[in-house]
């Protein structure tokens, strides 16, 4: 089998069924962006707080509001911090160990079954979480699904970089990042229409939601191909070629499905010369090897893959999803500090699919070079106006305070449109085939390792 010369002719025309394909697995993202959004909203209901740490609700213990000790009982009416830290990183725990393990095990099993692994592992979590009455349970459960959830981000990428054909893979990608501004939408309004209930349902119901997703993705898949490139790896070229003729909706016989294994077979045989793996360990060391000052060289790859996922972290947008409430209240001066929270939400959901035609009009370097710029003045406008006029104090400036808001909407809306979307595309378009699963799982580790870091190297909100 020969490459072809013409590249033009290389890919199909894109048929509706691989852009229908595409935006399935794109679904994992709900996955991911749900289980971002709850535990936040869980940990604050009076019913949880009664459940883990013993404690009377305040409104039952005295007679009213004005009582002596009321307030000093309300204010230390819940879990622990180091309780609170404890569940809430041990997912990132998980889903770090888990991303790095998916890497390998895509491998040897292909991309599709190591989702769906990743599917079944993530809703053993859940039925620990569901079930959980005492902290060990529900930390134990967190690191379970945690390891599922690892899974599923770091292979869902994989296996779309490898499916989505080329001219719009960018646009597709950014459709798994739609997903996950859905999923953190969802679960910030399933935990605020449960949060006042006072048995199990108020955190159960948002907990055991997650099982929806787990199975529509697990069963969608198993009808959906391997993606053509792990069979290629495999050396499993028939497989390879039945598996692109299902991906891309034209016959096994067409000079377009032809033409483009041919292709993906000269790369990986190409890159096989260059950086031969000769052993398990070989794999991964491959992924560190070439030289520092060769930009096309492996560890060049490397390093800009997990440095990506870690700036994406570092721009701090979790800091407005976990802590926007806590953020608002702060201020003082709004009424319903979580409306604001979901305002923000909403601009991260409605401003991503305008990523969709960015990341492919002006590239991934540009968006990203914009992005940052633009986060870099909202967040410096919000710093300076909280520092002045919108510092709380007796007075309140109204003004100041919806500039302020009115900022911290249009960060997100950069976020949105470039580092939250061109991260997770440059992750899935960088690698070569031999090192790709490892080195997309290395860079999905590292932006749960940032996830956590950011937050705790935060404090919930300016004192
Ligand atoms: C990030 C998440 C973040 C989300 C917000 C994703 O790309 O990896 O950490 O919560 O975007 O939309």
């Amino acid at each position: 089998m020969t490459g072809t010369a013409d590249i033009s002719r290389v890919e199909a025309p894109v048929t509706m069924k691989a852009y229908l394909m595409c935006a399935f697995a794109a679904f994992g993202g709900i996955f991911f962006g749900y289980d971002i959004g709850w535990m936040g909203g869980v940990l604050g209901m009076k019913y949880f707080i009664r459940l883990y740490t013993g404690k009377q609700y305040p409104d039952d213990l005295f007679d009213s509001v004005d009582a002596e000790g009321y307030m000093d009982y309300k204010l230390n009416f819940k879990i622990p911090a180091g309780d609170q830290s404890l569940v809430t990183s041990i997912l990132s725990a998980g889903t770090f160990f888990g991303a790095i393990a998916a890497g390998d095990i895509a491998d040897f099993i292909g991309r599709r079954l190591t989702i769906i692994m990743g599917c079944i592992i993530f809703s053993i979590g859940c039925i620990l979480e569901t079930v959980s009455t005492t902290l060990p349970v529900m930390v134990v459960g967190r690191l379970v699904a945690g390891f599922g959830v690892g899974f599923v981000s770091a292979i869902i990428i994989l296996y779309m970089s490898e499916i989505a054909p080329k001219a719009v893979r960018g646009a597709i990608v950014s459709g798994y990042q739609f997903c996950i501004t859905i999923g953190i939408l969802l679960s910030n309004c399933v935990v605020y229409s449960t949060q006042d209930r006072d048995d199990t349902g108020s955190y159960r119901i948002p907990i055991a939601i997650q099982f929806i997703w787990a199975i529509i993705l697990a069963l969608g898949l198993f009808f959906l191909p391997e993606s053509p490139r792990y069979f290629v790896k495999k050396g499993k070229l028939d497989q390879a070629a039945k598996a692109l003729s299902s991906v891309r909706g034209h016959p096994l016989d067409s000079e377009y499905i032809q033409d483009e294994l041919a292709e993906i077979v000269a790369n990986h045989e190409y890159e096989m010369q260059v950086v031969p793996q000769t052993s398990y360990i070989s794999g991964w060391t491959n992924c560190f090897r070439g030289s520092l000052n060769n930009g096309a060289s492996n560890i060049r790859r490397t390093i800009l893959g997990i440095s990506l996922q870690m700036f994406q972290q570092l721009t701090g947008i979790n800091f407005i999803f976990y802590f926007g409430t806590v953020f608002f209240q702060s201020l003082g001066t709004i009424d319903d500090p979580f409306l604001i929270s979901l305002v923000t939400t909403l601009v991260n959901v409605l401003s991503t699919p305008l990523s969709f035609w960015i990341i492919e009009r002006f590239g991934r370097r540009r968006i990203l070079i914009i992005g940052g710029a633009g986060m870099v003045v909202s967040q410096f406008i919000v710093g300076i106006i909280g520092v002045t006029a919108g510092k709380p104090s007796g007075e309140t400036n109204t003004a100041a305070i919806s500039a302020m808001i009115a900022f911290i909407c249009i960060n997100v809306a950069f976020f949105a449109t470039t580092w939250g979307p061109a991260a997770w595309v440059v992750i899935g378009e960088i690698f070569s085939l031999p090192i790709r699963s490892r080195g997309v799982g290395l860079s999905t580790a590292s932006n749960w390792l940032w996830n956590c870091v950011s937050l705790y190297r935060l404090p919930p909100f300016p004192p």
